[in-house]
């Protein structure tokens, strides 16, 4: 089957693109996924070392450089299409993107979110889980749509939150969480396992682990 042709767009570590290396970069053996860009629009992105690293192409597009949003994006949409990605998987990429780069992309743009959306989308995701108290946190692979963390889900994992957490220990959880969430999600897509009905993302033959989480345990 073709391997499907995807490009990362990245603004710093890129620990999860580290983790879309080490499941689908060039040294892994039957990838289902192709990474033909890495691209930042910080030229001093960690990630852009890993992808060099790895032997995958890189791209800085310096969103310093540009006017205004509509001209950053269709630079962004160019290297992307120039290089023949079909899907755009955004990694930590810190930019909000304007609706034409987005319909140009529908149901073809994927987001990495530290929290379970609905609930804490924005930034500064981890210390708004301890203020409110939840019980559980964790992240969500999403199709993007315009309004900022919205969009069909297509995956979540589920971190519990402990009583000693401080930000650092629950958003290293969440980490660990989306390095196994991220390549889950767009495998399945790659497999062709994902559809958009609606507004809702459906898996075909997914795997489900356990009937229920609790946290605390009680007696
Ligand atoms: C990740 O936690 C990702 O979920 C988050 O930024 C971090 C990037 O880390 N993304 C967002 O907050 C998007 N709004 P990384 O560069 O090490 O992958």
């Amino acid at each position: 089957m073709a391997k499907l042709k995807i490009a990362v767009l990245i603004s710093g570590r890129g620990s999860n693109l580290q983790a879309l290396i080490d499941n689908f970069g060039p040294a892994v053996a039957n990838s289902p996924i192709e990474i033909v860009l890495v691209l930042s629009n910080r030229p001093d992105a960690f990630g852009l070392t890993r992808a060099a690293r790895a032997g995958i192409a890189t791209t800085i597009v310096d969103h310093k450089a540009f006017a205004d949003r509509t001209s950053f994006d269709a630079a962004m949409d160019q290297e992307i299409r120039a290089h023949g990605a079909e899907l755009v998987v955004l990694a930590g990429f810190l930019r909000l993107l304007t609706d034409g780069f987005i319909a140009g992309w529908h149901d073809r743009l994927v987001n990495i979110h530290p929290a379970l959306l609905p609930a804490f989308k924005g930034l500064k995701t981890h210390a708004r889980a301890l203020e409110a108290g939840v019980r559980f946190h964790g992240c969500t692979v999403h199709f993007v749509r315009p309004e900022m963390d919205t969009g069909p889900i297509i995956a979540q994992a589920a971190v519990p939150v402990r009583p000693e957490d401080d930000e650092n220990s629950l958003g290293g959880r969440v980490l660990a969480a989306e390095h196994r969430l991220f390549p889950l999600a767009l495998r399945l897509i790659a497999e062709g396992k994902v559809t958009v009905e609606g507004e809702r993302a459906v898996i075909h033959d997914a795997a489900f682990a356990g009937s229920a989480l609790f946290n605390p345990l009680g007696a």
